[in-house]
């Protein structure tokens, strides 16, 4: 099968946020719990309670932001029960995810030191469904206000004298859904009171994020443009590739044939659909791209593995939601004009981790791996493209069999992603770069394995990782490659002296 890119390197598209390689980590299973946070008394080694292989693996990626704590956990925490002494804080009941005991032992000082640690900017959903306005204004206040306060004195007696810098906070999350069932019309008169008191203190500024819709539901997104759009700085969006025939049977992280490989990355390319149709929504109310689309969840969500809490969503990772990561990413660089952050769904042990964890051992994903090749994306200057695929055929349906991305980093350096969704296909690609004065270096990164459901385990951690890959030559500024079936290449084209 053969494919042409054209990158036209002269006409620049608009800058790749790297927001959108942002991650969340919610209240769920074993992702803060185990997962980050393990306590300072803990035998597994780490820093101040936060796990030492999970911080060092997540600065592997540089991670820009993380939101926390939900979710659907986020409209029912109450941050004051987080603060203070960790043996007197309140115990409470997990009622969303598998009903278990939250100690309270992660909370609003662990959450911001963790930032810290990651030095990536916190991301803060707060709480509209159970809730009140007040509570939400002292939370800003705790964190961010530097004086004399009733809060800012409370964070002080907690052990933080200067305030932390706080920039994204989201007010609820799925209200439509798990987040109090309303409709939009209700919903964005409450935004437009909550979002009042969430007070810019000193420099602090606030970038205001709305509830959004989630899949196709542009109804919610009008709403909202419409009644509470100049109050806000971004709208958020969930989409999540589920397939399956059912929610109760979404079918086998690990398990599955080339038909659900196919139907998963379908699913994925239809991120570009779903993205296009809210934007035009935005567009009708905010024709400047003034909000931002934040899509604070996306990724895979499979059934769980097999004998585990069917509340935690501990799914394992194979190379097709790596797969997923890299086209998504690449329809997040096609609408960067309006799509300013992203968050993958979640950052450990739970849906599309990029982390697992087993008591005191850690494994990457192969999604991690993507999202790694990928860091080189980010905040650089997306290019103009013409993709000429082939097509990839599957029981009388057709998606594009190779996607294609392309960008200019800050030190001029041009990026291309190439993936071949093929199941059992090489592609034959050739890439030209036209619009490029000077010869470049070109080198190269692939992730690729034998089998579709290849992963790492914590037996074979390394099953699935990335290779140098040097199939490929260049000739008068084109660059012909042959990519693998199922395989992600990430090239770097570096100016020459
Ligand atoms: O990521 C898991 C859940 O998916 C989140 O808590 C919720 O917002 C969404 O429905």
């Amino acid at each position: 099968m053969s494919n042409r890119v054209i990158i036209n390197a002269d006409v620049a598209k608009g800058r790749i946020n790297k927001n959108i390689y942002g991650h969340f980590a919610e209240h769920l299973g074993r992702c803060i719990y185990e997962g980050i946070w393990v306590g300072e008394d803990s035998p597994i080694p780490n820093t101040n309670g936060i796990r030492n292989d999970v911080l060092e693996a997540l600065r592997g990626l540089d991670i820009p932001l993380l939101r926390w704590p939900g979710g659907c956990f986020a409209d029912e925490y109450h941050w004051k029960d987080g603060v203070g002494p960790r043996e007197s804080r309140k115990r409470m009941v997990n009622t969303h995810w598998g009903g278990v005991v939250e100690n309270n032992h992660f909370g609003t000082h662990e959450f911001l030191m963790l930032c810290e640690m990651l030095g990536c900017e916190p991301y803060i959903a707060g709480n509209v469904g159970s809730g009140t306005v007040q509570e939400m204004q002292e939370w800003v206040e705790y964190m961010t206000f530097d004086g004399e306060s009733p809060m800012a004195n409370w964070r002080k007696e907690n052990g933080r004298e200067k305030p932390w810098k706080v920039r994204y906070f989201g007010v609820g999350n799925e209200n439509w859904g798990c987040g109090g069932h309303m409709r939009p019309e209700y919903y964005a008169d409450l935004y437009r009171q909550y979002q009042t008191y969430v007070r810019n203190y000193g420099d602090n500024k606030i970038y205001k994020i709305a509830c959004g819709s989630n899949d196709f539901n542009t109804y919610w997104t009008e709403v909202l443009m419409r009644e509470a759009g100049r109050y806000m700085d971004g709208l958020s969006l969930h989409y999540y590739v589920v397939t399956g025939p059912a929610w109760e049977n979404k079918g086998s992280a690990t398990e599955f044939t080339e038909r659900e490989w196919f139907t998963t990355l379908q699913k994925a390319l239809k991120m570009d659909e779903v993205l296009t149709l809210h934007s035009t929504v935005m567009d009708k109310y905010d024709p400047e791209k003034r909000v931002g689309l934040i899509v604070d969840e996306w990724g895979t969500w499979f059934d769980v593995e097999p004998g585990t809490n069917p509340g935690f969503l501990y799914q394992q990772n194979t190379l097709r939601d790596a797969l997923v990561a890299s086209v998504t990413f690449d329809v997040f660089h096609r609408h960067c004009d309006r799509v300013q952050m992203a968050n993958i769904a979640q950052t450990v042990n739970v849906l599309q981790a990029m982390v697992l964890t087993e008591g005191e051992k850690m494994v990457l994903t192969p999604s991690y791996h993507v999202f790694e090749m990928y860091k080189v994306f980010q905040n650089a200057t997306a290019l103009d493209l013409n993709v000429q695929s082939g097509f990839y055929d599957m029981d009388g349906q057709s998606i594009p069999s190779v996607s294609a991305t392309a960008a200019k980093s800050e030190d001029g350096t041009i990026c291309i992603g190439l993936t071949n969704l093929s199941h059992n296909e090489e592609a034959q690609i050739s890439v030209e770069l036209r619009g490029d004065a000077g010869a470049r270096a070109y080198s190269g990164r692939i992730l690729t394995s034998a089998a579709k459901n290849d992963r790492n385990t914590f037996e074979r951690p390394d099953a699935v990782k990335p290779k140098p890959f040097v199939q490929f030559e260049t000739a008068g500024g084109v660059l012909s490659a042959k990519l693998p079936p199922m395989s992600v290449v990430v090239l770097e084209a570096k100016a020459q002296a």
